[in-house]
């Protein structure tokens, strides 16, 4: 554990500079309220009662930020604990929350193998943590453990394909530079690397981009002294060892097989859902990490909003519905880019006047209702915006959150 402390004493991760959060907010996945409300609590979380959430190896604060951020300007009550094995990293966080004026966060420098002794939780954050555990199954164990019973993990391991590159340019790094500290190390390492010949499998990956932005990007993409990535049907497995079940992915679309494969394509009965999941990263090729929600076993399959239920509330996350719906409306489809990501699926133009819909506020009988339809009607009319907008992390039910 120290030399992944000493990295992250050197070089806290994300670089971040607290004066930026008079500029802007950093948003993302795993934690925003929708998503947990969405994964975590079936869509029909009371956000009137206190959110008890830990922050486990929260490093400069992005998630912890966020979380905060967007549960202070919705003036929802929360109490969140803040863990990381760097102090560093720490100050970091805590000047950022200054700056903010948010309060109700308690900050810790220590192990999330502890997160017990600070809980229970309603929510947990993990992100790009646990796969820099000695052991991760033990990381899994002790978040478990310190959830409350009606409460939920939000994570985001790495997984291997998209990272192609890396590992073996960690090895080298590793066999070469272990005995420098992490300066020359980096130096060194920056050198080495601007040599690579050409078709290296890092330098045809045009996803990685983390080493152009940053030291610490750098430090943390290639010079990890402790790094492994999860295949999604290995982080399902390690997720059942810890007593916990996949709630759902943020972006399921990215590991459907049918929409990898030719029409009409037989798969083996014999596939479970993990082993067709697995097979769709593989025929994928370029899935960097897993952003995943797990609640424990106990409450599997009741924990994910689904829009059977009509009292839901659904929200468009990172698009605008009147914009969303006009361009389905004019060309059938929904086209987007999301980080290195192009979406482009079909979507039935009379999808349109249902998208214009949603506002966050309405829920899906009075959407069902002001389009004239029952409720055998509406689900079915439904139902494509689900597999496009829902599959691709852009709608989400929530109450109270957005
Ligand atoms: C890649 S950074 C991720 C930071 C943050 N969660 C984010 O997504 O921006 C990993 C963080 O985990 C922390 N960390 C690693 N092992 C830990 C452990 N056992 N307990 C607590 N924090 C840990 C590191 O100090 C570092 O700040």
């Amino acid at each position: 554990m120290t030399q992944v402390k000493d990295q992250y004493e050197a070089y806290p991760y994300p670089e971040r500079d607290p004066a930026d959060e008079r500029k802007r907010l950093i948003g993302g996945s795993p934690s925003h309220p929708l998503e947990i409300d969405h994964f975590v609590f079936a869509g029909k979380r009371d956000w009137s009662r206190p959110l008890r959430a830990l922050v486990a190896g929260g490093g400069t604060g992005d998630g912890l930020i966020q979380l905060a951020q967007v549960m202070t300007r919705l003036n929802r009550p929360y109490d969140i604990t803040y863990i990381d094995l760097s102090q560093a990293a720490r100050r970091i966080a805590e000047e950022r929350a200054r700056v903010r004026g948010l309060s109700g966060i308690s900050f810790v420098t220590g192990s999330l193998l502890d997160a017990a002794d600070h809980g229970p939780f309603d929510y947990i954050d993990c992100c790009g943590v646990l796969h820099h555990l000695p052991d991760p199954q033990a990381g899994f164990d002790a978040l478990a453990a310190a959830l409350a019973p009606g409460g939920g993990i939000g994570l985001m391991v790495y997984a291997p394909l998209g990272r192609s590159g890396v590992y073996p340019l960690q090895q080298a790094f590793g066999a070469l530079l272990a005995d420098q500290a992490p300066p020359e190390r980096l130096r060194a390492a920056r050198a080495i690397l601007s040599r690579l010949p050409q078709g290296h499998p890092f330098r045809t990956n045009p996803h990685l981009v983390d080493h152009e932005q940053s030291d610490a990007g750098f430090y943390d993409l290639l010079l990890h002294s402790q790094d492994r990535p999860f295949a999604i049907d290995e982080l399902i497995a390690t997720l059942d060892r810890a007593g916990l079940a996949l709630s759902g992915l943020t972006q399921p679309a990215l590991y459907d097989l049918d929409r990898l494969l030719p029409k009409g394509a037989q798969v083996p009965d014999t596939l479970d859902a993990p082993a067709r999941m697995a097979v769709a990263e593989k025929l994928r090729g370029t899935i960097k990490t897993h952003v995943a929600y797990a609640v424990p076993q106990a409450r599997a399959g009741q924990a994910r909003a689904r829009p059977r239920d009509l009292s839901l509330v659904p929200h468009l996350r990172g698009a605008a519905p009147a914009k969303l719906a006009q361009a389905v409306a004019a060309k059938g489809q929904i086209r987007m880019r999301q980080g290195s990501l192009q979406i482009h699926e079909p979507l039935a133009k009379s999808a349109a006047p249902l998208i214009a819909a949603i506002d966050g506020r309405r829920s899906l009988s009075r959407i069902a209702a002001g389009a004239g339809l029952d409720p055998v009607g509406f689900q079915a009319a439904w139902a494509p915006l689900e597999h496009v907008l829902g599959d691709w992390g852009l709608l989400l039910y929530a109450q109270g959150a957005g």
